[in-house]
């Protein structure tokens, strides 16, 4: 096991109707003038937004508004909503979605007290300064109500980059389970991929004697394959959504990746899919990510063997452990299949030709990419192919 450190300072507050606390969280954790920032329809067909407005006034704290945020947020209404935040001194954002909200709030929290470009956290620059940042979270998936993370698309050149930073870390999340009922199964099963990656990106590491984190991720995975099929069959159930929902934030505070090396080559791979199709990074990862694993099993067959024995029941081949590994790759593309999500470009709506594209606009270059298997241009290349051309 590697040393680290682990830092999750968010307070998480799970249960129905928690939303109604947030006035009281937004006071607690110092905000005296919020920016209520939000997605499309969603917020407000289901009247979550105004039982947050209600709340907020109850406790007295006068807030603005920011609504618009698209899938994949762009960074024009970043640069809207720290011009917003800057008029109104605004000292607290609270987002009211999911990942996109969430990310696109963190990025006018690190924008709001910068004299550059907030762009700059995007392209390798380490923020000194953020306004806090607190969650209303209405879907399951990016796991970014609990990271460190933002991710944002330049609508100039449909570059998609992440900024990571402490700093960025929620406040506070409000978890009500109850929320994501009203998810399309589509969105329910995007989400459910996204969190399962987020546990593989940690899993296949080269790091050795990391016993009870490789048990931790195997839990949350065993959890993911038992209840997403329950929600997508009864989007009402609300113990399975609220099996999910934790499942999605422990997937990725990195409680269950400390001491180890991670990889995350699949999610840089399809970040590049989601910017130029404009796609659900959910989607995008179940095209990519057992592409990504048939390319590199090789690499340590017995650990995927060992996923294909503990996640997805599969008989351990001791003779030959790579049939056992491609068996449980095997069974996670059909996983993803029978929740509805694609195999490959076709279903994904990408094309083959693009590939080349990809490859560059993921400006890997000469150089490697990757902390399981480090990865060459060329080698994304084929990963991209694999995708292109899989079936179950
Ligand atoms: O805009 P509205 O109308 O709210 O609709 C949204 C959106 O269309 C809808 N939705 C959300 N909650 C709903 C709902 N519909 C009905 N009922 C509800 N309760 O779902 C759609 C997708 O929402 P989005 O926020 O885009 O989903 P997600 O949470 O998957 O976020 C995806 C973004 O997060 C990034 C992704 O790259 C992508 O841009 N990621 C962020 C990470 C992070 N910050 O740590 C890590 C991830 O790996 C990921 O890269
Ligand atoms: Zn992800």
């Amino acid at each position: 096991m590697n040393d680290f450190q682990f830092y999750s300072p968010t307070e998480f507050v799970f249960g129905k109707d928690t939303e109604a606390q947030v006035g009281t969280l937004v006071k607690k954790h110092g905000g005296t003038k919020v920016l209520l920032h939000y997605g499309g329809q969603s917020a407000i067909r289901s009247g979550l937004l105004d039982r947050v407005k209600r709340s907020l006034s109850e406790k007295d704290i006068p807030f603005a508004e920011l609504g618009g945020v698209k899938p994949n947020p762009r960074d024009t209404l970043v640069y809207e909503g720290i011009e917003l935040c800057r008029r109104e001194n605004v000292d607290f954002l609270l987002a009211v979605g999911g990942g996109s909200v969430i990310d696109s709030a963190k990025a006018i929290a690190m924008g709001v007290p910068y004299e550059g470009d907030f762009w700059d956290f995007y392209s390798g620059k380490s923020p000194a300064a953020a306004l806090p940042v607190g969650t209303v979270l209405t879907i399951a998936a990016a796991g970014s109500e609990g990271s460190g993370d933002s991710v944002i698309t330049k609508e100039d050149g449909g570059l998609k980059r992440g900024a990571g930073s402490d700093l960025i870390r929620p406040k506070f999340s409000v978890l009500d389970p109850a929320l994501t009922c009203t998810l399309p199964p589509y969105q329910t099963a995007c989400g459910a991929t996204d969190i399962m990656a987020h546990v593989f990106e940690r899993y296949f590491t080269n790091t050795t004697e990391v016993e009870l984190t490789d048990r931790l991720c195997e839990a949350v995975l065993l959890t993911m394959v038992r209840e997403t099929p329950r929600v997508i069959t009864e989007p009402d159930n609300y113990q399975a959504r609220a099996n999910i929902m934790w499942a999605g934030t422990v997937a990725h505070t990195n409680i269950v990746g400390v001491g180890r090396d991670q990889d995350w080559n699949s999610h840089g791979i399809e970040h590049e899919l989601s910017a130029l199709y404009d796609c659900a990074h959910g989607a995008g990862l179940a095209v990519i990510m057992p592409a990504w694993m048939e390319f590199v099993y090789k690499h340590d067959p017995l650990r995927f063997a060992q996923a294909a024995v503990r996640v997805w029941g599969c008989q351990m081949d001791f003779e030959n452990p790579e049939v056992t590994a491609l068996e449980g790759i095997r069974r996670f593309r059909q996983f993803l299949h029978s929740i509805g999500m694609p195999v490959n470009f076709a279903e994904l709506g990408a094309q083959e030709e693009d590939i080349p594209r990809l490859v560059e606009k993921h400006g890997v270059g000469t150089g490697k990419t990757g902390g399981f298997v480090a990865l060459s241009a060329e080698d994304i290349a084929e990963i991209y192919r694999i995708a292109a051309r899989a079936s179950v």
